[in-house]
């Protein structure tokens, strides 16, 4: 039979998938077929809105380039990529759980975001990557365990954020070099410090179809002061996650939905003088203190 009505045009298309197709491309491309027809159906969907649907994604696309992801800032400002860092969070924990001797949670993860760089400098315990950055100095340290709390020695720590105005070195051209970015390992004791800046809230890039996408919703771009991590090693599962600051604003309404509770940090603000490290600080700065546990892969 050609000839399909809207009422068995969904199953017609259902019954093209291979029996024999990959199984989990089939279960998703089924949902993926389902949900979309009833959306169509739901919303009694004109050739117009979705033209205009398809102008848009086509938008999407052309305004990614090398340093420009709008798909995942799409997903983003969608809730898709926090909703699936929950689904695998919850997967994890499962598993963490079913392990009754851990005694630690495996900290939580929160998006990635369109601006990590791969390759950061690998530097020295205590180095500081937001030298002659625009923003207050921030002291962060703390260490990294197991969910038994065992320290992990030789841990990664792949860090990055915008500056003090909240501006990340790939929105600053083509010719943008790394900055404020940096990698550390922990020490024998599973423990790190290095210095940087207190983060900034910030705007994600709304000049695109995105944004715009936002402004017809009515929702402002912005996302709290937060720094970015990435701690791994071997033999257990990399956690990709932010640290708040806790006077930031948007904790509350972060464009992205990416706010977890147990990654609010309060920054301590010190007058000038003596720092943890021993370092004599010339102005104001902060410091963060925070301890990441990692789940046994
Ligand atoms: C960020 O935090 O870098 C970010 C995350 C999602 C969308 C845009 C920016
Ligand atoms: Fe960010």
């Amino acid at each position: 039979m050609n000839q399909h009505q809207t009422a068995d045009i969904t199953q017609a298309v259902l019954d093209r998938v291979a029996e024999d197709a990959e199984p989990r491309f089939r279960q998703i491309i089924t949902a993926v077929v389902k949900h979309a027809h009833a959306l169509a159906r739901e919303v009694d969907l004109t050739p117009d809105e979705w033209m205009a649907a398809i102008r848009f994604l086509t938008q999407v696309g052309q305004t990614c380039d090398a340093k420009r992801q709008e798909f995942i800032l799409l997903s983003d400002t969608l809730g898709i990529s926090m909703l699936v860092v929950q689904l695998e969070q919850a997967r994890r924990s499962a598993q963490a759980l079913a392990d009754s001797a851990a005694s630690v949670k495996p900290t939580e993860a929160t998006v990635q975001g369109p601006f990590y760089w791969e390759g950061a400098p690998v530097l020295p315990l205590g180095s500081d990557i937001g030298e002659g950055m625009p923003g207050e100095p921030a002291f962060y340290s703390g260490r990294v365990t197991d969910t038994h709390g065992r320290p992990l020695a030789a841990c990664v720590l792949d860090v990055w954020s915008g500056d003090g105005e909240g501006v990340y070195d790939m929105q600053m051209g083509d010719e943008a070099a790394m900055r404020l970015r940096g990698r550390f390992h922990t020490d024998a004791d599973g423990r790190y410090h290095f210095w940087s800046i207190k983060p900034y809230y910030y705007p994600v890039p709304s000049d695109g179809p995105v944004g715009a996408m936002l402004r017809a919703m009515g929702r402002h771009p912005n996302r709290p002061g937060h720094i970015h991590l990435m701690v791994s090693r071997e033999g257990f599962v990399p956690l990709t996650t932010h640290l708040f600051a806790a006077d930031s604003p948007y904790l509350e309404s972060d464009a992205v939905f990416g706010v977890r509770d147990s990654l609010i940090v309060p920054y301590t603000r010190h007058a000038a003088g003596k720092a943890p490290d021993g370092r004599t600080m010339d102005k104001t700065f902060h410091t963060a203190q925070y301890d990441f546990a990692l789940a046994p892969a």
